[in-house]
């Protein structure tokens, strides 16, 4: 108990500290301590052994307005020096500010948030708000999606060979397919298919008791972590006239895909769709402290002022984390990031599909804005997948983490530790043409790996 504040730290300590002493998330515990990040500047990180890579994950979709901008830095220095947190049933200038600006960026009127610590407790008040408003138990959820790692949105990320080892719970859940056209469910071919895939869930609402029984639907408007899918023009239009009909609110989970990821300000935009809920994080802090929000329309929100609201945490609105949101945020205006993404998705697309043509294992290539996936597969022709779905959680190298290992030796860190065959490149917003074309020359050799399972 001596060394309290000095405890050893050469690097042969740290590696043994990763290896004994921590949790590593989603993963079979290491044996070696994974390179360790020193510094990150804009697109590059750099690693303790001085290397620099190229960030085309933007660390899990979060870092959107890239790395250690010093508008940020700042704010978040003068935040510290005059008030880092205080109890939640008081004010603060920054939650305050905040959900005004929140209010001002979100489509439609959904004007009143509930501030939290990130992804997954904005998807759980999300659901907690949806059951106290309409006073129903069920909620469906899409098979092939990532809401979060505790128990209700756990239970929401139906289809994700993560939450296979869980106890679930938290929310009573009809599953449903993704409008995941490239596998369509329906054995439908888009855009003959009549939007079965919509025409399902009325049905679905109707067998599982209809307007008395099913509360919300939460989906992610572009499929993230399991497969970067992106749903047909008429889909969303469609899903609310369904919803509305029942009364189901929908519950867009803008986590991954919103704060300019897609090449709008969130992805509901691209189909001028306003959710009943819609939930963030990731982008609206770009990681540089963490913070969460669930935004809903004024209706909704007005309902709390006649009922209790049965939520809440020590640091909901965190003064620190909410200053961070309110300097991160303009910074989509001011450098036109949102342009960006959309201009640079494009060109990103168009790369991307070269390497469809190139590579045996490039099944499908699918995106919008800054967020596109390469589907892997043993077989073009035969859509065979590379891999089965339990393969993130078997012990085994997969073709995918190969591919990821490569990236990491030629130098850059893209998603691939997520479940499924998709890789997906997602670049800060701020990425130009030039880091595009070094990215996709990484990627094109790392694919090499794959290439050798497929037949
Ligand atoms: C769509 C989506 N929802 C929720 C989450 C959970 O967010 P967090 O990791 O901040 O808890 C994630 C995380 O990747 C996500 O992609």
């Amino acid at each position: 108990m001596k060394y309290l504040k000095n405890i050893p730290s050469t690097k042969e300590d740290l590696d043994r500290y990763e290896v004994d002493h921590l949790f590593h998330s989603w993963s079979y515990q290491p044996s070696a301590s994974p390179p360790r990040v020193v510094s990150a500047k804009g697109v590059r990180f750099q690693t303790e052994d001085g290397r620099e890579r190229l960030d085309f994950s933007s660390c899990f979709v979060s870092h959107n307005i890239g790395h250690q901008d010093p508008r940020v830095i700042k704010a978040i220095k003068e935040q510290a020096d005059t008030l880092t947190s205080f109890a939640p049933t008081l004010s603060t200038k920054p939650r305050a500010m905040l959900s005004k600006l929140l209010a001002d960026i979100t489509p439609g009127d959904l004007s009143r948030s509930f501030i939290s610590l990130g992804g997954t407790e904005a998807n759980e008040a999300a659901v907690k708000i949806c059951h106290q408003y309409t006073g129903r138990r069920k909620i469906i959820c899409r098979y092939k999606s990532y809401h979060g790692g505790t128990a209700t949105s756990m239970t929401l990320s139906a289809g994700d060979a993560r939450n296979w080892a869980q106890v679930l719970g938290g929310a009573e859940v009809v599953r449903i397919p993704q409008p995941y056209c490239y596998r369509c469910s329906f054995g439908q071919k888009y855009p003959d298919c009549n939007m079965q895939c919509v025409k399902y869930v009325d049905e679905v609402i109707e067998c599982e008791g209809g307007g008395s029984l099913v509360a919300g639907i939460i989906f992610e408007p572009v499929t993230g972590a399991n497969g970067i899918i992106v749903p047909p023009p008429e889909y969303f239009p469609e899903l609310r006239r369904v919803c509305d009909k029942w009364g189901v609110l929908m519950i867009a989970d803008e986590v991954m895909s919103g704060f300019g990821r897609t090449g709008k300000w969130f992805a509901m935009d691209h189909w001028s769709v306003v959710p009943d809920i819609m939930t963030m994080a990731k982008g609206m802090t770009c990681g540089y402290l963490p913070l969460g929000a669930t935004v809903v329309k004024t209706e909704i929100g007005d309902k709390f002022k006649e009922r209790f609201f049965s939520h809440g945490a020590t640091y909901a609105g965190h003064a620190l984390g909410c200053a961070t949101a309110l300097s991160v945020i303009p910074i989509y205006q001011e450098d036109n990031l949102i342009e960006n993404s959309e201009k640079m998705g494009d060109y990103l697309l168009e790369r991307a599909n070269e390497l469809k043509e190139k590579h045996p294992c490039v099944g499908d290539v699918r995106g919008l804005g800054l967020f596109v996936g390469i589907e892997l597969v043993k077989n073009k022709g035969t859509r065979e997948p590379i891999m089965a779905l339990d393969a993130k959680i078997k012990p085994a190298m997969n073709p995918k983490m190969a591919v990821a290992k490569k990236l990491m030796e030629l130098g850059m860190m893209a998603m691939a530790a997520n479940p499924g065959n998709v890789i997906a490149m997602a670049p800060p917003l701020i990425i130009t043409k030039e880091e595009i074309d070094e990215g996709v020359s990484i990627m094109d050799k790392a694919l090499e790996e794959a290439d050798k399972f497929t037949s």
